[in-house]
């Protein structure tokens, strides 16, 4: 496993992979990996030649009140995760390196940035959008992989990769829970086991959710609320928001139709956690 550091040494690389015809399978990261990033990684070595992890804590995607200096770094661990799964390539630049002095392009997909997530974390996803871009540029993948478990940012990439032309196929994966139902997240190791206990309400509510579609509820209105109230006895738990919309303009719908995706954010003292489900119709 190769670490580099530098992006035009990875790009000189990865364009003389191409050149070779390797495929080169990315799963872009922040680090802290769990199993839910490791899912990503072993499925991309299982179809690509070629398998480029990259770990970068990207400052434009946090805001200023955010936990960008608090977020968890444990590179040692990481490196050897990825040893483990067959990566070839670490990419581990600095903040420097991917934000020079004079840096002024951002990539912003609009409209879909600005619901759901995008309401209470002002620039997040244009700072998601513009560090994946560049990404994309440095890596030149055939594949990408993101997680269902951030389902604003698949669908923001995903917008991203068609307008832009971009010649990469995105591969989303379904999320990974811990053993009581939790999504895992890097954000987690912020929560006390008491919190931990608590933030069960949010995938037991999409549970139920889930539960009421299968008994024939197709009412958006009456799905969201009863998912509100489900959170809001847990007086530990601060919804952000649960709503149901198109998985892909993430736009509200008010009867379900078609599969439906149901997302909710919410904060448990200082940590900010999400989760969702598609309620498929059969
Ligand atoms: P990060 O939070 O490290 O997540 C990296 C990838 O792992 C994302 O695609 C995310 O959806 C996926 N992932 C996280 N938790 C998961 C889970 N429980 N199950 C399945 N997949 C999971 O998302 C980011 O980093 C950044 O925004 C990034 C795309 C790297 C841009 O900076």
């Amino acid at each position: 496993m190769k670490i580099i550091r530098r992006p035009q040494e990875l790009q000189k690389l990865m364009l003389e992979l191409k050149r070779r015809n390797k495929t080169i399978g990315f799963v872009p990261t922040m680090g802290a990996l769990h199993a839910g990033h490791m899912s990503l990684i072993q499925a991309a070595r299982k179809e690509n030649s070629i398998l480029v992890v990259s770990i970068f804590v990207n400052p434009s995607q946090f805001s200023p009140n955010e936990d960008l200096n608090r977020y968890p770094r444990p590179l040692k661990q990481d490196l050897a995760l990825c040893r483990g799964c067959g990566v070839d390539f670490i990419f581990l630049p600095s903040p420097e390196d991917m934000y020079p002095e004079g840096f002024t392009t951002y990539v912003t997909v609009e409209g879909l940035s600005g619901l759901l997530c995008g309401r209470s974390r002002r620039n997040h996803f244009r700072g998601v959008a513009t560090i994946v871009a560049k990404l994309f540029n440095i890596v030149c993948p055939s594949s990408a992989y993101f997680g269902q478990k951030d389902a604003q940012q698949a669908a923001i990439i995903k917008r991203m990769i068609k307008d832009l032309n971009m010649p990469v196929k995105l591969k989303v994966l379904p999320i990974i829970r811990g053993s009581g139902g939790l999504a895992l997240s890097s954000r987690n190791i912020y929560l006390n086991q008491a919190e931990k206990e608590d933030a069960l309400v949010l995938s037991q509510a999409l549970r139920l959710a889930e539960q009421a579609v299968k008994k024939g509820q197709r009412t958006a209105g009456t799905i969201v609320n009863s998912v509100k109230k489900f959170i809001q006895k847990k007086r530990t738990v601060t919804l952000d928001y649960a709503a149901l919309v198109d998985p892909d303009d993430l736009l509200p719908v008010k009867t379900i139709r078609r599969d439906s995706l149901l997302a909710l954010a919410a904060r448990i003292h200082r940590t900010r956690l999400i989760d969702n489900t598609v309620l498929k119709l059969k």
